[in-house]
């Protein structure tokens, strides 16, 4: 079991054409180094392993390399007392497909502080459902509660909400008792994303986008996953005390405002990086993702289920703003 051969995605960023993106044949020997070897169940498309395959944005930090920022399995090999051989886990983030061969393959090995337990009551499809967009779903609501969001103040709005963070984050907030705003570029999708929750779904190309340093103060928080004018505009839109969790750029990184929402109305802009989440909260987290956090319709996000030999068309439509939910990846 231990020196069998498995399918991997590598990717050479240098390279052009059809050599960029290849599935290619791998054993144990050629993994990078850790302590713990997992034979990979199922792994997930997220937004930058989108960029990372396409070439669309500067994920990889060596090449060439596998790519894939999520993975779930069975420890096959180990070196840690804490994960033995046969224990399910997780490994998101971390630099997992970044600067380490990733989720796209049979098989990873990674340092034991990448790594996380099954929760109780979680499979590894269910991991994989939740993976990166999950998890980053979750340390938002925790970002929040950080910093006294609470429900009653009023209507949440979620940016980008038909994507894999949005429409988890949309059903984990709705969960917990807050109104959730839906702002979507796919009208169509309304009926779906009410049905994870949403109260409302507004038409991202109808929204208006106030230049004012302060405008009518509409919203008790965001969640943003688009960035540059529309996050911009939230900012000035947000009431006393009320928390903006910037976390994506689907739309833009750039960030134009003034200080006047946050010394006369209190607003707080929230960073969020997942990959670089502390360990402990990281472990807190994913234990409330089979419990006080789980996505009641975690099911009904699942849109899709794709080969290695997929990826590369599936990326493609996902930074075209062609695909909704989460999609997952058989990596055998
Ligand atoms: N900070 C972190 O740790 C972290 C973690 C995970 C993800 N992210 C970021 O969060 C964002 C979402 O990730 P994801 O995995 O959920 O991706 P996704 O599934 O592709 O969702 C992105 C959503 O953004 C909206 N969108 C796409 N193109 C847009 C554009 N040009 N202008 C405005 N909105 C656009 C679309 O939603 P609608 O059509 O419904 O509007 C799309 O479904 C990405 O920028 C990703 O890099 C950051």
């Amino acid at each position: 079991m231990a020196d069998a051969s498995f399918a991997a995605l590598m990717i050479r960023e240098e390279a052009t054409g059809p050599d960029r993106v290849r599935v290619v044949s791998l054993g144990p020997a050629d993994l990078m180094e850790g302590e713990v070897e997992v034979e990979v169940a199922w792994s997930s498309l997220n937004y930058k392993d989108a960029l990372a395959v396409t070439g669309g944005g500067r994920i990889l930090r060596h090449s060439p390399l596998v790519g894939g920022i999520d993975a779930a399995g069975r420890v096959v090999a180990s070196a840690s007392a804490e994960f033995p051989v046969g224990a399910e886990v997780i490994v998101t983030g971390c630099g997992l497909g970044e600067f380490h061969h990733g989720g796209f393959a049979g098989r990873i090995r990674v340092p034991a502080d990448w790594v996380v337990p099954m929760p109780e009551g979680m499979d590894a499809e269910q991991a994989m459902l939740l993976g990166t967009a999950g998890f980053t779903a979750a340390m938002a609501v925790s970002r929040f509660e950080l910093n006294r969001q609470d429900p009653s103040a009023g209507p949440i709005l979620v940016t980008g909400a038909s994507g894999g963070v949005g429409c988890l984050t949309v059903n984990i907030l709705a969960s917990r008792g807050f109104e959730v705003v839906a702002l979507s570029g796919k009208p169509a999708l309304s009926d779906w994303l009410k049905s994870l929750g949403a109260a409302e779904v507004l038409d991202r190309a109808a929204m208006p986008l106030g230049k004012r340093p302060l405008e009518s103060a509409r919203w008790a928080g965001a969640v943003d996953l688009v960035g540059g004018e529309l996050l911009s505009s939230l900012v000035r839109s947000i009431r006393p005390w009320g928390n903006v969790v910037s976390i994506g750029l689907a739309g833009g990184a750039d960030l134009h405002t003034t200080v006047m929402p946050f010394i006369l109305r209190g607003v707080s802009i929230l960073g969020l990086s997942s990959a670089r989440c502390p360990r402990d909260w990281r472990l807190a987290l994913w234990e409330r993702l089979a419990s006080d956090l789980r996505p009641p319709k975690l099911s009904e996000v699942h849109t899709g289920t794709v080969g290695l030999n997929e990826l590369m068309d599936v990326s493609l439509r996902m930074l075209a703003g062609r695909t909704h939910g989460r999609i997952l990846v058989r990596p055998c």
